[in-house]
């Protein structure tokens, strides 16, 4: 019998503050329909000072170590594009704060917002290597722009955690997968700064091509037919960029793009991200979450994941949910994350955008925001210092 291997538990974490984005758009001088209709942007998640990836990835990871213990975890995948340091993986600090064994391998994985999938298909290696050991995938991202930039109201912050295992208890990761890499400058972060360079018209054009490119990669592979998938997931830097890549792959593949077809296909996969932003690598699995939670039962049928990360590197993938994967959800616990978030004032979001350290400031101590179990402290001779509170 052929091993079936894929994500046993996934959970996800957010920050502590939520810009509405009606209040973004008079300071951009437009309707809120452009970001609400437009873009399909609500709500922006904003990180609080004592709030960084290793938090967000931790918070999201303990909820699947206290449902099922470490054991057999014996690799830690962060991925991240938000990365706090140059050499030190974030894998490290969760490995401190989530208590996990010195015996377990810590390390950190970049490529744009397709770093969380190149984990999830390496951690999927590791465990056909070694069928009884379990690997604990964190995809954390922290999405800033310039301020007054056309990205700004694309921003947002959360982080997935997956425990990817044989014999899972939530979605097979099916073998087949189609990829496409293509050296372009569509979005870049030079190590010198905290926002990236975006051409936002170019990345939409370099995004739509590269579905197409994995698409019929994946279908060259001997992958499923378009017609066997029962859901899209698609990586959400805003919900109508969901509803672009799918209207490519319904033309492709000889269907009409209708607004109900598109509503139906997508629609369920929409609900956090159009609440949270871009959370760049976890935004394809936050989508996931969400089709899940609010989704028909998939048991057994496929779902289409499509992976795109900026530079580029895309992947069109499937994921197989399996009997009694409903019973492992935290629909409700989810929803209210995100509605359990401090609503922030435009003026108080630019404060702490302005306040925002750019790394080179010494010694800081952060006022105590967050209401998470884990916290950034403070940073003390170039060392971030890391909390966990015991609930
Ligand atoms: P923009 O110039 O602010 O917006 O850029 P626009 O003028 O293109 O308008 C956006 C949409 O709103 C348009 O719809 C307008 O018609 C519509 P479309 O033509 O695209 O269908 N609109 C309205 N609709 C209803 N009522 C109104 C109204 N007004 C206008 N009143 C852009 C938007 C996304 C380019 C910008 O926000 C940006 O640069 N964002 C960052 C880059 C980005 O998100 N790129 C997406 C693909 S690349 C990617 O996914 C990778 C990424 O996640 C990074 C990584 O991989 O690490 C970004």
């Amino acid at each position: 019998m052929t091993l079936q291997i894929g994500i046993h538990d996934i959970a996800i974490a957010t920050g502590h503050y939520a810009l509405d984005l009606a209040l973004l758009a008079p300071v951009h001088g437009v309707d809120f329909d452009k970001f609400r209709v437009g873009l399909g942007q609500e709500v922006q998640t904003v990180v609080a000072p004592d709030e960084d990836i290793v938090t967000l990835g931790a918070a999201a990871a303990q909820q699947i170590l206290a449902r099922h213990g470490s054991e057999g975890i014996h690799t830690i995948l962060f991925a991240t594009e938000s990365g706090i340091d140059a050499s030190k993986a974030a894998a490290v600090y969760v490995q401190d704060l989530l208590g996990l064994p010195s015996t377990v391998r810590a390390v950190e994985l970049k490529q744009a917002c397709y770093g969380g999938t190149a984990a999830l298909q390496l951690a999927a290696a590791l465990v056909a290597r070694d069928p009884g050991g379990r690997v604990l995938v964190i995809a954390s991202d922290i999405a800033a722009y310039d301020l007054d930039s056309s990205g700004e109201s694309t921003q947002g912050a959360a982080a997935v955690a997956m425990l990817v295992s044989a014999e899972p208890a939530v979605a097979v990761l099916d073998p087949v997968s189609g990829v496409f890499t293509s050296n372009v400058m569509d979005f870049w972060r030079p190590t010198y700064r905290s926002t990236p360079r975006v051409d936002g018209k170019l990345s939409i054009s370099v995004y739509l091509d590269a579905v197409e490119h994995a698409w019929k990669d994946y279908e060259a592979k001997g992958g499923h037919s378009f017609t066997e998938f029962a859901a899209f997931c698609y990586h959400q830097p805003f919900t109508r960029m969901a509803y672009k890549a799918h209207t490519r792959l319904l033309e492709i593949n000889g269907c009409a793009a209708t607004p109900p077809r598109l509503e139906a296909d997508l629609a369920t996969t929409t609900h956090y991200n159009r609440r949270i932003g871009n959370s760049y690598t976890a935004s394809l699995y936050v989508g996931l979450v969400s089709s899940l939670d609010h989704g028909e039962d998939l048991t057994g049928r496929p779902v289409a994941m499509l992976s795109y990360g900026s530079g580029c590197v895309a992947e069109f993938f499937s994921v197989t949910p399996v009997a009694g994967y409903r019973d492992q959800l935290r629909a409700d616990a989810n929803r209210s994350l995100l509605a359990a978030r401090e609503p922030i004032t435009y003026d108080g979001y630019r404060q702490l955008r302005m306040r925002a350290r750019n790394g080179s400031d010494g010694d800081v101590a952060f006022d105590t925001v967050t209401t998470g179990r884990f916290r950034l402290s403070g940073v003390s001779d170039d060392k971030r210092i890391y909390l966990s509170l015991a609930r």
